[in-house]
């Protein structure tokens, strides 16, 4: 049975099946994917007396493939290497461990040409290996933009030479908020642990990333949030704030009063080497800026941004992170990237460039108004709506069932070819193990991409979750265990989110490292 995710557009089985495995003969056009081929088969027995061949057809559509296996050959037509790629990543989701594949034939291709992951490097640090380990989840799984969050107010966490603080002292917190309760009164609790001394990526492990992913057709997109959420940046060079008031790595979570000065000319300076810096090493298309959650007090009360906005003519304080955005896009755009804001950078769409990227997460007290009316003067918005897609959100809160709803008819009209794709992002504020990033991300990823490639006629969400059922074992032999399913499945009658969040506590308390340490202080 062809049982595969994500979905693939038709699929005709056949009788029989085609052996596959470490002794097919592997031939034809497609270098790169031919080589990692013979790689990923490697340590699967089988295949002896079949070849497997790659075509050139241009008729496929680019990223699409077509696979022909009957009569002891694996024949695969493609029009780019990208779309071979995905061929060879449906047959080894195919075969498993077992050797063969069914007789088949498949005529695949996406249903949206952006299918993003974000992960949140920022606020816990993961490791190279975690990093690569979900490069090859997704490359298994069809998506192709990895969107690293690499700087927040928690840490900062990438390498800058012009300005070495940055890594050495902004990536160091002097304890962290391990829960939300008491919040609002600054009563939460804290640890009292230093956390991410050495926790950043050197330019060189950046250039391996780059490399590990674009072997996999992904494109690394970092993200260099600005002018909000940018405390440890003004802990290592307070000149950068509007007060330049020394200040410290925030240990809270949540949005910071304290952000770049948009009044001052180092601050443009500053954002600019930086991107100098980080274009030699991410050789993509798309540069992400952040651009979320900005509070404008103090550029109120600021003489300097005040007298900015004076000068350039600007309307208002969200007018100035309007220009800041411009300058910044026009900058990138001179170094051929297209820049990708979080979707408040709207907020001053009328004299934005709409050649800018919006990234749809929250709805504006207006509902979703400024990402139609973006739409409709041709910008493109990638969609990660919060309510449906967020992965840090427990499954009781959001079964797997409504991230497999997420749907561009979210954004009305407008949407079609305005739509770029689709994004699910991993914030990690309160995951600190690998263990928990896991059991939060695996299933939910797996889940988004059959959102990101399946055309929404072709989706079935029960289907779906027998085929997730059937594949646990292939992603597990990845090393990327997918949780119960009475945990994923959530629940929405009442006494069933009851039942399911006792469940849920009591699975989480065994993953979950600052959960025990709650608890020993309760
Ligand atoms: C966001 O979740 N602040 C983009
Ligand atoms: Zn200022």
């Amino acid at each position: 049975m062809i049982k595969i995710i994500p979905a693939p557009k038709s699929v005709i089985e056949k009788e029989g099946s085609v052996a596959f495995g470490k002794h097919m003969k592997i031939s034809g056009e497609f270098g790169e994917t031919l080589k990692f081929a013979t790689h990923a088969v490697a340590e699967t027995e089988g295949g002896e007396g079949c070849d497997m061949t790659f075509i050139k057809d241009g008729d496929v559509a680019s990223e699409g493939y077509r696979i022909v296996a009957e009569n002891g050959k694996i024949r695969v037509f493609a029009s780019t290497e990208n779309g071979a790629f995905y061929a060879l990543m449906t047959l080894l989701q195919l075969a498993g461990k077992s050797g063969k594949v069914p007789c088949c034939e498949i005529d695949d291709a996406p249903a949206y040409a952006y299918r993003g992951f974000m992960l949140d490097s920022a606020r816990h640090f993961w490791e190279v290996k975690t990093v690569k380990k979900y490069l090859d989840l997704m490359a298994r799984l069809k998506m192709n933009e990895f969107h690293f969050h690499l700087t927040d107010d928690q840490g900062w966490r990438v390498e800058i030479k012009k300005y070495p603080l940055l890594a050495e002292k902004g990536s160091i917190r002097r304890n962290t908020q391990l829960a939300l309760y008491g919040y609002n009164s600054g009563s939460e609790l804290h640890d009292d642990e230093e956390y991410g001394r050495g926790c950043y990526y050197t330019q060189e492990q950046l250039r391996d990333i780059v490399e590990y992913a674009a072997e996999r057709h992904i494109e690394v997109i970092p993200e260099i949030d600005m002018p909000g959420h940018m405390v440890a940046a003004i802990a290592c060079y307070p000149q950068l704030s509007c007060t330049g008031d020394p200040t410290e790595v925030s240990t809270r979570w949540g949005v910071m009063d304290n952000i770049l000065c948009c009044g001052k000319d180092g601050v443009f300076a500053f954002a600019k080497d930086i991107i100098d810096e980080l274009c030699d090493i991410f050789p993509g298309r798309f540069f992400h800026i952040g651009g979320d959650e900005v509070p404008k007090k103090r550029w109120k009360e600021c003489p300097k941004c005040q007298e900015k906005i004076k000068k350039e003519g600007l309307k208002d304080e969200n007018a100035l992170q309007g220009y800041f955005n411009n300058e910044i896009a026009k900058y990138l755009k001179s170094k051929g990237k297209r820049m990708i804001g979080w979707n408040e950078i709207l907020d001053a769409q009328d004299i934005m460039d709409t050649d800018i990227v919006a990234q749809w997460w929250v709805n504006h007290s207006a509902g979703n108004s400024q990402e139609k009316k973006w739409m409709s003067k041709g910008g493109k918005i990638i969609m990660s709506p919060v309510s449906y897609v967020y992965m840090d959100h427990p499954f009781y809160m959001r079964p797997l069932k409504k991230t497999y709803s997420t749907d561009e008819k979210l954004l009305g009209k407008h949407a079609g070819q305005n739509v770029l794709g689709m994004e699910i992002p991993q914030w990690t504020e309160y995951i600190r193990c690998e263990k928990k990033l896991d059991m939060l991300t695996v299933p939910r990823l797996i889940t988004f991409s059959e959102v990101c490639w399946t055309a929404t006629e072709r989706k079935d969400y029960r289907d779906f979750e027998k085929r997730l059922e059937g594949a646990r074992e292939y992603f597990g032999s990845l090393g990327c265990p997918v949780c119960p399913q009475y945990l994923y499945r959530g629940g929405l009658r009442p006494w069933y989110a009851v039942t399911n969040a006792l469940k849920h506590a009591l699975w989480y308390k065994d993953v979950d490292y600052e959960w025990k340490i709650v608890k020993d202080r309760l």
